[in-house]
């Protein structure tokens, strides 16, 4: 069957991928759902959110400081440099990520959409602060407090991803939507495809024609609207999917 996918990438004009946290999973980074996601006794529904944040912040920047450190012992895998050659090959032409930890920038990706923000970015709760830590260099720094406080104003401040009911980043869902509409292939790697809006993005590719290829260890909200299903990890499956495509159009 990769022969076979290997020859619609090939031929696709517009490809993208739509991943989630099981692209990560072999760097290290825990997956939401799985077994290994939770931390303590709490599941992430129930401290990314903007209650559990506003009832105890210390105790959800103490989760959040967790997943940093975690992050920060990660390296990108082989998943994510196949969709970097992909994407060098001119074949995919943006990464969609539910991802927040960056790996997918750290492997070279040049196209991408992050819907869920990015757990090295803070923002002010008060005023219209914003910071990269892996840009300001504060990583530490805001590792060693409780709870971070903006330089500008004081007020806390908080991780700049999207918690559990609220809005996504209009200008980036907008721009991944759009791509979705137009794209003819989407590869859907490492995601249960249950947090919406986000899953949207493999249905609209489906309902515009195009073809979706998932990748996963188990089957997903997504398998049922796949054409093609490759069962395995991430990391062993997609560069094999690379050299078969390299060998097609070499
Ligand atoms: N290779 C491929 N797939 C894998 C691997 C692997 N090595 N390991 C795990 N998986 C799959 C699991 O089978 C599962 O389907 O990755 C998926 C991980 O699912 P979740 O933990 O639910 O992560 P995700 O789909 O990214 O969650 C979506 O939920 O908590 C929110 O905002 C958060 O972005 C996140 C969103
Ligand atoms: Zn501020």
């Amino acid at each position: 069957m990769i022969a076979e996918v290997a020859g619609v990438l090939a031929s696709s004009k517009s490809a993208i991928a739509f991943t989630g946290a099981g692209i990560s999973a072999e760097s290290g980074v825990p997956t939401f759902r799985g077994r290994d996601g939770l931390w303590k006794r709490y599941r992430p529904e129930e401290l990314a959110t903007p209650e559990a944040f506003r009832t105890n912040p210390k105790l959800v920047w103490e989760f959040y400081k967790w997943r940093i450190k975690k992050i920060l012992e990660a390296k990108p895998n082989p998943a994510h440099y196949s969709l970097v050659e992909l994407e060098k090959m001119g074949i995919l032409k943006a990464v969609i990520t539910q991802n927040v930890d960056d790996l997918h920038r750290e492997a070279g990706t040049k196209n991408l959409l992050e819907l869920h923000g990015n757990i090295f970015r803070v923002r002010c709760t008060s005023c219209n602060y914003k910071e990269y830590l892996k840009e300001s260099g504060r990583i530490e720094e805001v590792l060693q407090e409780d709870i971070p406080r903006c330089p500008k104003c004081g007020a806390y401040l908080r991780p700049d991803v999207v918690w559990f009911g609220e809005p996504l980043p209009e200008e980036v869902l907008s721009k991944a939507f759009k791509l979705a509409e137009t794209a003819d292939v989407v590869i859907v790697v490492g995601t249960s495809g249950v947090v919406y809006p986000a899953a949207y993005i493999p249905y609209i590719v489906k309902e515009n024609n195009g073809t979706v290829i998932e990748i996963n260890v188990q089957e997903s909200g997504i398998t049922p609207i796949a054409d093609f299903f490759l069962r395995g990890k991430a990391g062993v499956i997609l560069p094999k999917l690379v050299d078969e495509v390299r060998r097609i159009i070499e």
